[in-house]
């Protein structure tokens, strides 16, 4: 979408993996969708180094509304789980140089049963950026497959017409083909600055599989609609929470870098462990995520049904490229692998300067004949660049 916005991945935080549902403030009150965890997330990501990495976005997903829409027909944050309301949240959250972002819905009513936007889409665009929102996820629940073709533009026309900026975030391609559509990528890519094109993550390393097959299998080509301003969306980043191990969480950091994925975090900011929020904030990875190229990596290799994946992705220091070898399967030893540079389509005559991204080290300098090998643990990633020799 050319709205001058998502230029790079967009980059920041998102309840739903990791709150869900959470309306028991009572019994809950640290945990509970509402403005009192909003504020606690947006402190420590201003305090922790978060937003000096890029995240910038913190954004409040389903369950956020009151139950019911107001006699005029406006939608409301929930009174007890918002008292002072929206506008002042949102204030908040620009005084520390944050951007907020909130969650509604394409059909009558959100996934978790709230108020949706259907008959709503001015009035709702107007309410968002009245309140001062700088982001909206907009889900395909609760309507019919003809009605996303229309839905999603005629939102996004709304959003436009408030002249305030507002990234604007679809799941219009995965709700297509979930309905059993063929979902049009370019329509999609022309509507929306960031769009799902798989289902939801959960916290296990099996999402993580599954998403990488899907990406690797590039049905449709959606690899070639990533640009800046359009990027796919692989959901959310689920490091830092119970189910990844430590190989596991550096596999989704990688490879959400190698495939220009927005990455919204989804992990309590006051207890995460150090390892995965120095992940979070790895410069090396993020520069690869954030390259301005905006190029969507490729799956160039596949062995073993797909669980070993070799991938590019040309960066815009020219010639340069990111390249990760992903292994998929959780059991044995790390697997040795051994490939030319020809293999990796790199052939540049006088070779090239090979940097491991995770720590920085020098990996070495190869020429196109010769081969780089490396071990890769089980569910793990070796993330490389490459830049070429003068
Ligand atoms: C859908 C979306 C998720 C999340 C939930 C909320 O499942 O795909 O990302 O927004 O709805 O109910």
């Amino acid at each position: 979408l050319d709205n001058g916005l998502a230029l790079t991945p967009p980059m920041g935080w998102l309840s739903w993996e990791r709150f869900e549902c959470n309306t028991n403030c009572r019994e809950d009150p640290d945990n509970c969708i509402g403005e009192r965890l909003v504020m606690q997330m947006a402190d420590r990501m201003a305090q922790d180094g978060f937003l000096a990495a890029g995240y910038e976005y913190i954004a409040l997903d389903d369950c956020w509304p009151a139950r019911d829409r107001d006699p005029k027909g406006n939608i409301l944050p929930d009174p007890e789980r918002f008292p002072h309301g929206m506008k002042a949240l949102a204030d908040y959250v620009h005084s520390l140089g944050l951007k907020l972002g909130l969650y509604a819905d394409v059909g009558r009513h959100t996934c978790a049963g709230f108020p949706g936007s259907l008959d709503h889409y001015e009035q709702d665009s107007n309410t968002f950026a009245e309140w001062g929102v700088d982001m909206v996820k907009f889900d395909g629940c609760n309507t019919d497959e003809q009605h996303f073709e229309i839905g999603y533009p005629l939102f996004g026309f709304y959003l436009n017409k408030t002249r305030r900026p507002i990234m604007y975030s679809c799941e219009w391609a995965l709700y297509a083909r979930a309905k059993g559509f063929k979902a049009n990528y370019t329509a999609v890519a022309e509507t929306c600055n960031t769009f799902r094109v798989y289902g939801d993550i959960w916290d296990n390393y099996e999402s993580i599989q599954s998403i990488s097959k899907w990406y690797a299998d590039d049905e449709g080509n959606f690899s070639a609609v990533a640009a800046p301003g359009s990027f796919n969306d692989a959901d959310m980043l689920v490091i830092g929470n119970y189910g990844l191990s430590k190989d596991g969480a550096k596999s989704q950091m990688g490879f959400w870098a190698m495939v220009a994925s927005p990455l919204l975090m989804s992990v309590d900011l006051r207890t995460i462990d150090t390892f995965s929020k120095e992940l979070l904030q790895n410069k090396r990875v993020l520069k690869i995520n954030q390259d301005p190229l905006g190029v969507q990596g490729k799956a160039i290799i596949q062995f073993l049904d797909g669980n070993l994946q070799v991938w590019t992705r040309p960066l815009s220091a020219r010639g340069s490229f990111a390249i990760a070898i992903v292994y998929l399967l959780q059991v044995g030893q790390p697997l040795r692998t051994s490939f030319s540079l020809k293999q990796l389509g790199l052939t540049h005559q006088r070779g090239y300067n090979f940097t491991e991204v995770f720590d920085g080290g020098h990996f070495g300098s190869f020429k196109p004949n010769e081969n780089i090998t490396s071990f890769v643990n089980p569910s793990g990633i070796v993330l490389l660049t490459a830049e070429p020799l003068n």
